[in-house]
């Protein structure tokens, strides 16, 4: 757990002013449904326990001063509401500006700046979605001192607007949506297309979710993230001209197979494959979770990497080593899988909770053997969405 009160010291030492509040906002995990989503199909994510905090005092001007503790050689970085405009110097404080310009952009009144003091404990590019956790934060301050009244489905679409059109990576709903609408110890089952979504609790009898990161950094906006998505648009366009259908989220397996021969390429013919079976994969992991066949639910992890690996072609050897490794300790994992965008970042297995050193020691030996440095593993829980924390 996070220490409030050095954080606090540390907003003092920043702003030579009190801190008001603290926000959090949890980062995120998705179990199963990859690359589904900006195709019209369904995930299964959690917010977790790690996530961004955020120590806040408003001012009297138009001014934000942000500061991070995770960049503190880049300062507190300073800017105006009448200059919301991306500034490469501005790095990771682009990610609240945008939100703050997102607002504004719908019509709500964003009054005075503030001074914001940022910690996250997600590990920033590991695929745990520390991006969109800080864009969650920065709309739920401005929406709890404003008393903008903007519900938390509202929140996840402008995060999700600020990321597309201020930072330019083209990402999906999930992360914003899993973020704001998190449940302790329960998964979510979002339906893309429409937004409808319910809720799993995840009992894992005698099971755990560790997450494994292979300390391989990416960035989404320089990632082959927007480059799979074009792809999979492109598929849709040539499987539209033989089916009626608005997403790759529509088609069955059966339907695809019979009309993927409208897709022109090879390459293009595989990342839709995935996203038509990785979106049936996630309801039939989804519900082998509800019935508690854990086994099942596993070899559905695996098969999800298998498709990410050789379909969709978003692992790499970082990934696919520390996958790999927790297949080969089939006693005590049922699962594994990369999670989030891929290229880099975490996987997530489920291991038996009685044998967590026993995988987390074998594990680390054998990748640093392989990949030359170590990976790191977390236990966390299942945690609920944004919120504004007691002082
Ligand atoms: C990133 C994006 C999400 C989603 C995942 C892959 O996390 O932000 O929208 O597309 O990758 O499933």
């Amino acid at each position: 757990m996070t220490d409030l009160t050095i954080l606090k010291n540390d907003f003092y030492n920043t702003f030579n002013a009190n801190c008001e509040d603290i926000f959090f906002s949890p980062g995120r995990v998705n179990l199963i449904g990859e690359h589904t989503d900006y195709n019209g199909g369904n995930v299964f994510p959690c917010a977790i326990s790690f996530g961004t905090y955020g120590l806040v005092s408003k001012r009297n001007d138009n001014k934000f001063l942000l500061h991070s503790l995770n960049f503190k050689e880049l300062g507190t970085i300073e800017f105006d509401l009448s200059e919301l405009v991306y500034n490469k110097e501005h790095d990771w404080a682009n990610y609240p500006k945008g939100v703050i310009k997102t607002i504004i952009d719908h019509g709500y009144s964003i009054p005075t700046g503030f001074n914001i003091l940022i910690y996250g404990d997600i590990p920033n590019g590991s695929g745990l979605s520390s991006s969109a956790s800080i864009e969650v934060l920065t709309a739920t301050i401005l929406n709890h001192y404003f008393k903008l009244n903007i519900s938390n489905v509202d929140i996840a679409k402008i995060a999700q607007e600020a990321e597309n059109k201020f930072i330019g990576v083209n990402c999906g709903i999930m992360d914003q949506f899993s973020i704001c609408m998190g449940l302790k110890d329960s998964a979510l089952l979002l339906d893309c297309n429409t937004l409808k979504y319910k809720y799993s609790p995840i009992n894992l009898d005698g099971y755990k979710l560790v997450i494994g990161n292979t300390n391989k950094k990416r960035g989404l906006a320089d990632s082959k993230y927007n480059e799979r998505r074009t792809e999979c648009e492109t598929a849709l366009k040539e499987l539209q001209t033989v089916v009626n259908i608005s997403s790759l989220g529509d088609l069955t397996i059966d339907e695809f197979e019979k009309f993927k021969d409208s897709i022109a390429d090879s390459t293009r013919i595989k990342r839709a494959k995935h996203a038509v079976y990785e979106n049936q994969r996630t309801l039939k992991a989804v519900q082998a979770l509800e019935e508690n066949k854990l086994e099942e639910f596993g070899k559905l992890l695996n098969e999800s990497h298998i498709s990410l690996r050789d379909d969709y072609e978003v692992t790499g050897t970082e990934l696919d080593t520390l996958v790999s490794l927790s297949w080969d300790q089939k006693d005590i994992v049922l699962g594994a899988r990369m999670t989030g965008a891929g290229f880099g970042g975490c996987t997530v297995n489920l291991v038996k909770s009685d044998s967590i050193d026993e995988f987390i020691e074998f594990t680390t030996r054998e990748y640093e053997k392989k990949i030359g440095y170590k990976p790191d593993f977390y236990i966390v829980d299942i945690s609920d969405g944004p919120r504004k924390l007691n002082l």
